[in-house]
């Protein structure tokens, strides 16, 4: 393991390091307007969503490492208290990122980008035609993290008119997660897109209190077969089973296989049965590999 006081850093190293590990982000593509009505659109990734009620995301135009100067989108902002946060998918990506060129003050990046200036209903700053979802912002705060090269803005915007493209809502009207093609910015030149390939899904504990993976005995904590996911599913069950459910189990085709197979080598078994909870938890059956795992060997 590799300790860096951050303090032994320059900023750019700084930077660097935390942009590859504090990744993916979200990309916010924001418009805004200045007091003379110049138009300004710029990303950022040191964006978020902090409530839900108020909706509020926070974004962040740092000072620039380089020169120490400040973004214009942050200047527009103290000018004129409004954004519009329009989503970024796949196919806005390469023009997203031609848009955060430093081109002069006044200079419209929609022009310069290539995007559709579509008027907003509450605000002044225009939204992005392009985006899936455009969100009309009132900026409710402005929190400056410090003086120095790289430090943040916090930009405090709530969210109050919502605009979603029809053709990424599932058929009960909510944003389908593989319709909407979202990218987000790692580290350096570096980003991903979600793909239906790239998403999966982790049962939420919300509702449930599970066993947790210290009243899993040891050689399944130790196991040799089981990784950190396959335990966390064992650990999010809500009740270790009885020991006539554990003893059930034995009755499975598998299970009796491995038994048969492996009598007097209580080693083998043991690993057997891991390699048939994994499968099984790879499968969705979290209960009946929590049996198995449990089962005397
Ligand atoms: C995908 C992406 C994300 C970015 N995120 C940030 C960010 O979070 N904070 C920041 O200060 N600059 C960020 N930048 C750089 C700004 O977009 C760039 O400095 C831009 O020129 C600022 O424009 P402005 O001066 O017109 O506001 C990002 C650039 C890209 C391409």
């Amino acid at each position: 393991m590799v300790t860096i006081k951050t303090s032994d850093l320059s900023p750019a190293q700084l930077q660097n390091y935390l942009q590859y590990a504090i990744a993916p982000r979200p990309i916010c593509f924001a418009t805004t307007i200045d007091k003379a009505g110049n138009i300004n659109l710029s990303p950022f990734s040191f964006f978020n969503l902090f409530s839900t009620n108020p909706p509020l995301c926070i974004f962040s135009p740092a000072r620039r490492v380089r020169d120490n100067s400040t973004k214009h989108t942050l200047e527009n902002i103290l000018e004129v208290k409004e954004c519009v946060i329009n989503i970024v998918n796949y196919s806005m990506v390469q023009q997203t990122s031609l848009a955060s060129t430093d081109y002069a003050k006044g200079i419209n990046e929609f022009d310069k980008a290539g995007f559709t200036m579509l008027p907003s209903l509450l605000v002044q700053p225009p939204r992005v035609a392009e985006a899936p979802v455009q969100m009309e912002c009132v900026v409710t705060e402005v929190i400056h993290l410090g003086e120095r090269p790289g430090a943040g803005n916090l930009i405090l915007a709530e969210i109050k008119l919502i605009h979603i493209k029809e053709e990424i809502l599932d058929a009960e009207g909510r944003i389908d997660q593989e319709k909407i093609d979202l990218v987000a910015r790692l580290g350096g030149d570096w980003y991903c897109r979600v793909t239906p390939q790239s998403l999966f899904k982790v049962e939420k504990p919300l509702t449930t209190l599970g066993i947790g993976v210290d009243a899993l005995p040891g050689h399944v904590r130790n196991s040799w077969v089981l990784t950190g996911n396959d335990l966390g599913m064992l650990g999010n069950i809500e009740e270790i089973p009885t020991d006539e459910e554990i003893d059930e189990i034995r009755q499975h085709p598998q299970v009796k296989e491995i038994c048969d197979a492996t009598i007097g080598d209580a080693q083998n078994r043991q690993r057997e049965l891991h390699e048939l909870a994994k499968e099984m938890l790879g499968g969705g059956q979290v209960k009946e590999a929590l049996k198995v795992v449990l089962l005397e060997v």
